[in-house]
């Protein structure tokens, strides 16, 4: 039913993959409405989600760039728009959502993560939000999400410089809570997450509904607004080229 999502259960979880491995599980316009609709349908049987990626590779490699290098300002919005509604989908999930960090987490797939309660990371796997280097910012709710899990400096450190951080580095400023062998990663993370299922969904959606911010909407407005911008300007077009041609960009820092 679904092209791009692998949806398993396992005993009282729920386990939800990005499936297309090829494009290192980048997201395009159709794998968001998909998860959409699944976390849209399945809102109300409130089971513990636990989301990856498919592959070896990639838990998501960001945004899909060659669907967005020829947007216009109006179609970037719009394509921001839909991740951070359907990313607030599970940042409202009524149980526990927790992000199994398979491999690269980059842009859109960092943010992906920090929507989650919890993000569990394998060694050797990278996290980041290199929209920098394409000559765009984070446009999924990064620099909010960011900003309020490892706080003002590090998340401008991240974004200013779009550098890459290892599973250790990101434990250490406090973006993955635990670490896990490469070896039965999945498994690992099922098995610390078993450690939720004999408690009260019930009080555990209260304890989620009390901590949650009740309103990100304007710092998620302010974000779309200055991404789509972007979208009228040579650096977006041309950190893109770049980065599909294999190429170093060439910014217009000065005329
Ligand atoms: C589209 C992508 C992609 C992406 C990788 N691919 N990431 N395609 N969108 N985000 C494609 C590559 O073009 C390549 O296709 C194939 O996947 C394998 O990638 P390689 O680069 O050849 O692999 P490798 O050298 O191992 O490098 C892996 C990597 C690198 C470090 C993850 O692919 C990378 O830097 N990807 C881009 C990461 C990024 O900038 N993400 C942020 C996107 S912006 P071919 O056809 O050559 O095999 C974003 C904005 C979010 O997320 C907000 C939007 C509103």
């Amino acid at each position: 039913m679904f092209s791009n999502l692998e949806i398993k259960e396992e005993g009282s979880l729920t386990i939800l993959a990005i499936n297309r491995p090829a494009q290192l599980n980048s997201l395009d316009t159709e794998v968001l409405q998909e998860m959409g609709k699944w976390l849209g349908e399945n809102r109300d049987q409130g089971r513990i989600l636990i989301i990856t990626g498919k592959g070896e590779k990639a838990f998501v490699a960001g945004a899909d760039i060659a669907a967005m290098k020829d947007m216009t300002p109006l179609e970037a919005e719009q394509f921001s728009s839909l991740g951070q509604r359907v990313f607030s989908l599970l940042y409202h999930w009524p149980a526990p959502t927790i992000a199994a960090i398979n491999g690269y987490a980059l842009g859109g797939g960092c943010e992906l993560s920090l929507f989650c309660d919890f993000r569990y990371m394998k060694k050797g796997a990278k996290i980041g939000q290199p929209e920098i280097t394409l000559g765009i910012i984070p446009g999924f709710g990064g620099t909010y999400f960011l900003k309020k899990i490892i706080g003002e400096a590090l998340a401008k450190d991240l974004i200013f410089t779009g550098r890459l951080l290892s599973a250790e580095e990101a434990k250490e400023y406090g973006l993955v809570h635990m670490i896990l062998e490469e070896e039965d990663f999945l498994s690992s993370v099922i098995k610390h997450v078993k450690n939720l299922e004999d408690k009260s969904l019930l009080a555990l959606r209260s304890a989620k509904n009390t901590i949650n911010d009740d309103d990100i909407s304007q710092a998620l407005i302010k974000e779309r607004t200055l991404f789509a911008e972007l979208f009228s300007s040579h650096d977006q077009k041309e950190g893109m080229s770049a980065f599909l041609e294999k190429r170093k960009p060439n910014f217009k820092n000065s005329d």
